[in-house]
């Protein structure tokens, strides 16, 4: 598969993309990342990427022509890219996404800039809106490499252990209120007197599944009620409503 990620800071992505899962499914022939500086495609003295907004307002608008020359001349070579542009004015991205977009062969990740971008790019061109969150970042570099190492580590292959994605949060599970991971202990058995729980010590498989598929619907009922499939009964909607911050 292949990535390419336009943005105008590649040199701060570099070391991230060349380690970690990313660099490593590089190594094996498993997954492309291209960076590519979308300056490199305007055609003026000053390399102009942006411009003051129409009507007024603060910050800079990115500008159209640059981004498109750069968009057109990547697929001319390529082929078509499903396209993302990342912004907080997106749609919010999950694990669900991501297995999408594992299974497109080129995918192309704008890095847009916030105070924003000319409304004619979105226009121009079929992209997907995506937001990392509800928050605002100065710009989509650290989305990009959101969902870049999302979308690789589905790859099969790249992880180690070929379960690992399988099992983990927001993975599709036998019980669909089982949405986070459950927790994990490894060496020491006992630390700062801390012990591991018995049942997975003792071998026997079922009762070592069955722990794991209540600590996880605990887990989510507690962090992330909004992620069950059933409302929670009214009593504990009505102590949540009490102390919201649990
Ligand atoms: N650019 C700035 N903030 C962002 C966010 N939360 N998600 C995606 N792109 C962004």
């Amino acid at each position: 598969m292949l990535i390419a990620i336009l943005t105008l800071f590649p040199e701060a992505l570099e070391p991230y993309v060349g380690t970690s899962i990313l660099g490593i499914a590089q190594e094996k022939g498993l997954a492309t990342i291209r960076l590519i500086d979308f300056r490199d495609f305007t055609r003026d003295r000053h390399r102009t990427v942006d411009d003051r907004p129409f009507g007024g307002g603060p910050g800079m608008v990115l500008k159209p022509e640059p981004i498109l020359d750069c968009v057109e001349w990547l697929e001319r070579r390529e082929g078509p890219f499903r396209r993302i542009l990342l912004t907080p004015g997106g749609r919010t991205f999950t694990q669900g996404q991501a297995r999408e977009y594992f299974r497109e062969e080129r995918l192309l990740i704008l890095a847009s800039r916030y105070e924003g971008f000319d409304e004619r790019i979105r226009e121009e061109l079929e992209w997907d809106l995506v937001s990392i969150g509800d928050f605002v970042l100065a710009g989509g570099e650290l989305p990009a490499l959101c969902i870049a190492e999302a979308v690789v580590r589905l790859v099969p292959g790249v992880l180690g252990h070929e379960q690992s994605a399988e099992q983990e949060s927001f993975e599709q599970r036998s019980d669909p209120d089982a949405v986070l991971d459950h927790p994990h202990y490894t060496r020491p058995r006992v630390w700062r007197g801390r012990e591991v729980p018995d049942v997975l010590l003792g071998g026997n498989h079922a009762a070592i599944a069955a722990w794991r598929l209540a600590q996880s619907r605990a887990r989510t009922r507690a962090a992330r009620p909004d992620l069950l499939q059933r409302p929670l009964p009214t009593d504990l909607q009505a102590a949540k409503r009490r102390s919201p911050s649990d």
